[in-house]
């Protein structure tokens, strides 16, 4: 029996390879998708793990490394090292000297670990296969074409610090009983000046040559990864996608677009709210299934008469998220004239004023306030934030596409905000939303149209 698991996961890969009875892993998620992992492996009745292979040296991928270790035996860990020249930080922040110097020593700290544990193999351009049962991986990638680019003095890139970890990422490549294989890291496809590492995704492409059943796209389906040359030799059957907002969303939707228009019957599958399960069959037919789905987000909507249990949450957002700072800002937010008028559109009839709890699990995770104009349609919101104990893990993006559909039942069109500061910004436009100049006190704008989610299952965040 042949299977691929793809944890669910945002933003990062977690990929189960299993084998007449083995079993390996292919990047190992963020260091909290632990108690995930073991939990899928327990009931799988895992004991062992042939094998961890880590793509390439980025939180996203090493992170559940240690905890794995410290839990399994595991007979090899394949390692990309890093190359000490990362440009980000891998939150979107440049990253600084003490950064890389801080990284470079939690992957000797990572080797070390591996050494005691397991036995280590440096993916130095030495390995070319890695085999599990009747899985045998061919890998592409280059040792350290970072470091190379560096040092090299006849590089256009001599001494510039100008590439992220993902230039070094290793691609898997199998063809298991006919079923056709690309696990893409997150190899890059970036044109670049030193040929031999440019668009390097079209060139492994070129290198396979044939027809794929199953794609991993590269680098959570974000950013330059993919190519016209590329899904034109792959064609693939199936995408597993591991970041539903980068795909469908902001600046990546090009990615979504150029595989849906290259490969218009592949079927584009997303990780966040499920793992999915590929099986290969003896004749090579390949077939998935989901598994662990996340319980949906749903809203309760909060009467006129308990809005006096909204205002100190909501005050304390304001000042805790730093969305108000100046005290006479909180004093009008903490006013009777303030709360008076938004207790009187919630009472209206027309363009109702809403507060919403999001619920998931039975639990209140966040809040959200929001008025949906009857004539134009537009949506905007007004709060929106997740409750303290409950962020991180792209809860927030869960959150809102849960909004976005459940205020699209109640007729918005189009969805406004206004918003200041960088991670804000770019919360928001990681969303899908757009500049749309300044209101009437000269803050920003941003916009989001409707739109439609061509992935396998719509908006996974629907209800
Ligand atoms: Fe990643």
């Amino acid at each position: 029996m042949n299977k691929l698991h793809f944890l669910r996961a945002v933003w990062s890969d977690i990929i189960l390879v299993e084998s007449n009875g083995l079993y390996g892993l292919i990047d190992t998620g963020f260091a909290r998708a632990f108690p995930r992992i073991k939990d899928y492996l327990d009931r799988l009745g895992v004991e062992r793990l042939e094998f961890i292979l880590i793509t390439h040296f980025h939180k996203d991928h090493y992170g559940s490394l240690p905890a794995l270790l410290q839990t399994y035996p595991v007979g090899t860990v394949y390692m990309k090292k890093f190359s000490g020249l990362n440009i980000t930080d891998g939150s979107g922040h440049s990253a600084s000297d003490e950064f890389n110097a801080r990284e470079m020593e939690n992957c000797e700290r990572m080797c070390a670990l591996a050494r005691y544990h397991s036995r280590l193999v440096v993916l130095d351009g030495t390995v070319g296969h890695v085999r599990l049962g009747e899985f045998n991986f061919q890998l592409f990638g280059e040792p350290d074409a970072i470091r190379i680019m560096y040092l090299d003095p006849f590089s256009p890139y001599y001494h510039q610090i100008r590439f992220g970890e993902n230039t070094n990422s290793v691609v898997l490549y199998a063809n298991v009983n006919g079923t056709h294989i690309y696990l893409g890291g997150d190899a890059c496809n970036e044109p670049l000046e030193y040929e031999r590492y440019s668009c390097q995704n079209t060139r492994y492409a070129c290198e396979i040559n044939h027809r794929i059943d199953l794609l991993k796209v590269p680098h959570h389906c974000c950013g330059n990864v993919l190519s016209d040359r590329f899904l034109s030799i792959l064609q693939p059957r199936y995408c597993v996608a591991t970041n539903f907002t980068a795909t469908v969303n902001g600046q990546m939707k090009a990615n979504r677009d150029l595989l849906l228009a290259a490969t218009p019957e592949t079927q584009l599958l997303v990780s966040d709210v499920c793992g999915y399960c590929f099986t290969i069959g003896a004749n090579g037919d390949l077939s998935f299934e989901e598994f662990d789905r996340l319980p949906p987000i749903t809203f309760e909507e909060i009467p006129p008469e308990r809005s006096d249990e909204y205002w100190p949450l909501h005050i304390r957002y304001l000042v805790e998220d730093d969305i108000i700072s100046d005290p006479e800002d909180i004093e009008y937010f903490r006013s009777n004239k303030y709360r008076f008028e938004i207790l009187k559109h919630m009472s209206s009839t027309h363009d109702r004023h809403h507060l919403v709890y999001m619920i998931r699990d039975g639990k209140r995770i966040g809040a959200a306030s929001y008025s949906i104009s009857e004539d134009s349609g537009e949506c905007f919101l007004y709060d929106f934030w997740v409750f303290k104990p409950f962020r991180g893990d792209g809860l927030g993006h869960h959150c809102y596409m849960a909004l976005e559909s459940y205020t699209q039942s109640q007729g918005a069109e189009y969805h406004e905000i206004n918003c200041t500061g960088k991670d804000r910004t770019r919360f928001w436009k990681a969303l899908g939303f757009v500049d749309d100049g300044l209101d009437e006190w000269n803050v920003p704008l941003l916009r989001k149209n409707r739109m439609e989610y061509k992935t396998y299952g719509g908006n996974p965040f629907e209800m």
